[in-house]
């Protein structure tokens, strides 16, 4: 369990105060750790708050196995074609795993390419599919990563050493379509067995709606991204295909997964999607909704709060490079965007905060900008959210646009400042649960200079970075910290220093040096129960639920949803597992109670469901509206509203798959159910006209995907 591994770092003193000079530098042997905890596994599959994740594009991380590398046109053994595959393979993870590379630098997870078989065919601009975006079967894996036996040795391996393992998932699309006939015409497999492909689909389980130019999300979902053959969920075959696919690799043993391109699916079929992988086996899973430099959605945001599942921090990411990459915005600009991603992430901690990836321009500019990536990782890796790195950040890979940013690893150097800056910090964020589970708040900032504080129990970490070449005083700084002197984490590799805590919190005035970061930490004994994480954070009665924090004590306590006992299933001091209980669909505040009493902080809105879900399509023909009007369905269970208009179900569609005056969504309902429900208009003010006469029935399909279609009353 990871939180025998946080108690075995506590217990060899790894986070406790930290006095100034006490430490003497790798007094802390990390391989001692690595191999206690190997025996214990790997922690929580749905709680990666502590975690730093890796990842790997798998084709150009490491070739550990020449013999299954491609020939032909597909493959350059230079990699001097950065277009088609260079070698990396799952062997090549296994063993930078068993020689140390990722355990040594504190990687507790990594995200691998999507595993699938991908299509052999290269095209003469984009190449060939090495980078795993390109799937053919979803079933089998990917010849030129390994065979499914080396998958399974790759999980086997990483758990041993306690790495979790995430897949990435392609569930929008198989491959191009393109009008000049090369590549393999989307063409879709079931275990080996051709399907379907996009110019020969009878059963339509693709979209033919054409292409988006990204004006509308309805544009987004149901046309094509790209060329890329586009898959219809709304479809019985692709609803299970992808479902089943998804809960083959979970068989296999994966911690997590990450979904590619969620801003163009339809938001509640990955809702039942959610459904079905909790109801299998629940692991952390987050989005891909990409956002450029100072993009905002409230669609973006909505997603992460209603489907289950986590994003990518695409806010943080695009504004740390802002203000430490490209120098384009400043301090004040970065706390805007943690106070706004705290205010509309339901939970800030589950998203998935990174600095560079494979879809954007590499986070080190040149030789010379190597310190800016050394105090981006520095922030990353003290900042909520489960911390991202890409492969190759830590060695100062360069590069532009993708392909430019998926060069092979130059090597594997265990010197280099950013790889003892991940070292020094990653298991921080597992021996103080400040780092996991804490808020964050500002306690000094100008444009160059930002001390912030997270907290959490009686665990405060408190970070102070300069990003200039201009030295600061630093006055009327205030923290959390107890009265004291602290140690910088980070061992002065960043310039940080030692500090001193007054009895009122106070830190005398003291001048801050150019590029320079200090990390100052205080691991409490949390006594009464503090409630740091729960995951999944939607379920169906019956669902285990994994409550992660502080202070809960050693005897069994109990575990509320709303005002319903739930069965306890496990207790630790830090951990509890707990039934979701047999109440109606809702939202429900989690408490924890103990003999310290109730945990001060619920974790709110939990989101019941009424049963398993599946999807169904709501058509609603000759729906005339005003100006700013749009349809929305609202019923009697909790997944259409139970009847309060203001969470009907909508606003519909009616561009691409239906057009004007008629409308459509898809929706999640629970499976097998008789329901009652109505059309209703609103405008944007939220005024409301109900259609007439008696409430509709439906008997929702007890699997597959439903659709029912009517005209307005
Ligand atoms: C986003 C992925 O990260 C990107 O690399 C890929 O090409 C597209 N989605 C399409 O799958
Ligand atoms: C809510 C009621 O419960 C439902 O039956 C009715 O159709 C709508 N309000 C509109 O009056
Ligand atoms: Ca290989
Ligand atoms: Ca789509």
């Amino acid at each position: 369990m990871r939180t025998n591994r946080r108690d075995l770092l506590k217990a060899l003193g790894f986070g406790s105060v930290g006095l100034a000079g006490s430490h003497a530098a790798g007094e802390y042997d990390l391989s001692f750790v690595t191999q206690a905890s190997a025996a214990t596994g790997t922690g929580s599959k749905v709680n990666f708050a502590d975690d730093v994740i890796y990842q790997i594009v798998t084709d150009r991380f490491h070739d550990g196995n020449s013999g299954n590398n491609p020939s032909g046109e597909l493959y350059s053994s230079d990699c001097s074609n950065l277009r088609k595959y260079c070698g990396g393979d799952w062997q090549g993870v296994i063993d930078k795993i068993q020689d140390g590379y990722l355990t040594e630098m504190g990687i507790t997870a990594v995200w691998v390419s999507p595993p699938f078989e991908n299509i052999t065919e290269v095209d003469s601009d984009s190449g060939a599919s090495y980078h795993g975006y390109w799937a053919r079967d979803f079933k089998d894996p990917n010849p030129f990563f390994g065979d499914m036996a080396k998958f399974e040795e790759l999980i086997s391996v990483a758990h041993n050493n306690d790495i979790k393992v995430v897949i990435d998932f392609v569930p929008n699309h198989t491959s191009p379509s393109t009008s000049d006939g090369q590549l393999e015409d989307g063409a879709l497999y079931d275990d080996g067995s051709y399907v379907t492909s996009y110019s020969d689909d009878p059963n339509s389980y693709f979209h033919h709606n054409g292409g988006t130019d990204y004006s509308s999300y309805e544009g987004q979902i149901y046309r094509n991204l790209y060329n890329l053959a586009d898959f219809d969920h709304h479809e019985t075959y692709i609803d299970q295909y992808l479902k089943d696919a998804i809960k083959q690799w979970l068989d296999k043993g994966i911690d997590g997964i990450r979904v590619d391109a969620v801003a163009h699916m339809p938001p509640l079929w990955q809702k039942t999607l959610m459904d079905t992988i909790y109801d299998h086996q629940p692991v952390f899973t987050f989005g891909e909704w990409f956002l450029g430099a100072d993009q905002y959605s409230q669609k973006y945001y909505d997603f992460s709060n209603d489907s289950g599942m986590s994003l990518l921090d695409f806010r943080f990411g695009q504004e740390i490079r802002q203000v430490l990459r490209d120098f384009s915005d400043d301090w004040h600009g970065f706390w805007d965007v943690l106070q706004e991603t705290q205010n509309q992430h339901d939970q800030v901690i589950d998203q998935v905060p990174f600095i560079d990836n494979h879809d954007m321009p590499r986070f080190t500019v040149d030789s010379g900008g190597e310190v800016n990536t050394d105090m981006a990782l520095a922030v990353l890796l003290t900042s909520r959210g489960a911390p991202t790195i890409y492969y190759g950040t830590e060695q100062y890979l360069q590069g532009g646009n993708d392909p430019d940013n998926r060069k092979p690893m130059p090597g594997f150097d265990r010197t280099t400042t950013a790889y003892n800056v991940i070292k020094k910090l990653a298991p921080l964020r597992q021996s103080n649960a400040a780092l996991a589970y804490g808020d964050t708040e500002q306690r000094w900032i100008n444009s160059d200079v930002f001390f912030y504080e997270r907290e959490f129990g009686d665990n405060v970490v408190l970070v102070g970075i300069n990003r200039s070449q201009t030295w600061y005083d630093v006055d009327g700084l205030f923290t959390a910290l107890p009265q004291g002197s602290y140690s910088d984490q980070l061992d002065g590799i960043l310039d940080g220093f030692s500090t001193s805590v007054n009895s009122d919190g106070s830190i005398d005035t003291f001048s801050m040096g150019p590029r320079t970061v200090c990390v100052w930490e205080y691991t409490g004994d949390t006594t009464s129960p503090a409630l740091g994480h729960v995951g999944p954070t939607m379920g169906t009665p019956g669902h285990t639920v994994t409550i992660d924090g502080e202070g809960f004590g050693s005897s069994t306590g109990s575990v509320q949803f709303g005002s319903t006992d739930a069965t306890v299933v496990s207790w630790s001091d830090t951990q509890v597992q707990a039934e979701v209980p047999a109440v109606a669909g809702g939202y429900y505040d989690v408490t924890v109670t103990d003999a310290g009493g109730t945990s001060s902080s619920a974790y709110t809105d939990f989101e019941i469901l009424s049963g398993d879900q599946v999807s169904v399509r709501f058509v609603v023909n000759d729906a005339t509206t005003e100006t700013g009007e749009n349809v929305y369905v609202v019923g009697n269970v909790h997944e259409l509203g139970n009847w309060d208009t203001a969470r009907a179900v909508g606003p519909f569609f009616n561009q691409v798959v239906h057009e004007y005056p008629n409308w459509y969504y898809d929706v999640n309902l629970p499976a097998g159910r008789d329901i009652e429900f109505k059309f209703i208009k609103k405008d944007g003010s939220g005024n409301v006209t109900w259609e007439s006469g008696s409430n509709r029935t439906y008997t929702t399909p007890s699997s597959g995907t439903g659709e029912y279609t009517d005209t307005w009353k």
